[in-house]
């Protein structure tokens, strides 16, 4: 049993003042009777409805962010700031992790759910979601780095990595990163093991989702429906 205010509170919409006044105004029902106190407690898998739309208290969120440099891709860690210390506190509470870790100096999309089993298919290698990222190097980039990128790695600490795409781009120290797994530092491995070490590196895509041009650096916004379908499909959900 919880109290009210943080069950709604819990689905990401509303913060727990939201919820208190919405309560107040007589706005909330729960299991077909007006909620008297935002404080009374209630099984989270009862009937709520809120101005007449039935909402789970147990709701799946899913957001876009464009991560900046400086956070670690973790719900917490005891020295360092978190990417969840972009979102406002009633989003804070709902379970959110990110799907898939980008390193503390990389930038660009991260997917924020609390869906763990959409999280865990999407990361899947036989899925075949597809990460595109865009990378700036120290030194020049050529069609030796394509090949062997194409042809999978096995880099010289004993990483095996499935073959990757590298597109080169007009500026010769920069080019897209295609892959379809996400081990531990891949990126700048691959390209040191060139010789080639990342200066800059942004995830522009994730499978279907594309990071929105709209959002700043350290800006999210809710997946919206087609996006959340197009990753259920991916997923195979
Ligand atoms: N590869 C890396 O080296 N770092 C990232 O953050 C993502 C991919």
């Amino acid at each position: 049993m919880e109290r009210l205010d943080k069950i709604l509170a819990n689905t990401g919409r509303w913060s727990r003042k939201e919820v208190r006044e919405l309560v107040r105004a007589g706005r909330v029902t729960v299991n077909g009777t007006v909620a008297r106190s935002p404080e009374e407690k209630w099984d989270p898998s009862a009937q709520f409805v809120v101005d007449g739309e039935l909402v789970s208290g147990e709701r799946l969120v899913y957001l876009m962010l464009h991560k900046p440099a400086g956070l670690v891709s973790a719900t917490e860690d005891p020295r360092q700031p978190t990417v969840l210390e972009l979102l406002p506190d009633h989003l804070k509470r709902v379970g959110l992790f990110p799907a898939g870790r980008l390193d503390k100096d990389t930038e660009g999309l991260l997917l924020l759910t609390n869906d763990g089993e959409m999280a865990h298919r999407l990361l899947a290698p036989r899925r075949h979601v597809d990460k595109v990222y865009f990378v700036r190097v120290d030194g020049q980039l050529n069609q030796a780095d394509v090949d062997t990128f194409a042809a999978g790695m096995t880099l010289g600490d004993g990483l095996v990595c499935m073959p990757a795409g590298l597109e080169l781009l007009e500026e010769p120290d920069t080019a897209l990163v295609t892959l379809r797994e996400g081990k531990y530092h891949q990126i700048k491995r691959m390209l040191a093991s060139r010789g080639k070490p990342v200066r800059y590196l942004k995830r522009l895509t994730m499978g279907p989702l594309s990071l929105d041009p709209k959002l700043e650096l350290g800006q999210w916004r809710p997946l919206t429906g087609e996006e959340l379908d197009a990753l259920r499909a991916v997923a195979g959900l």
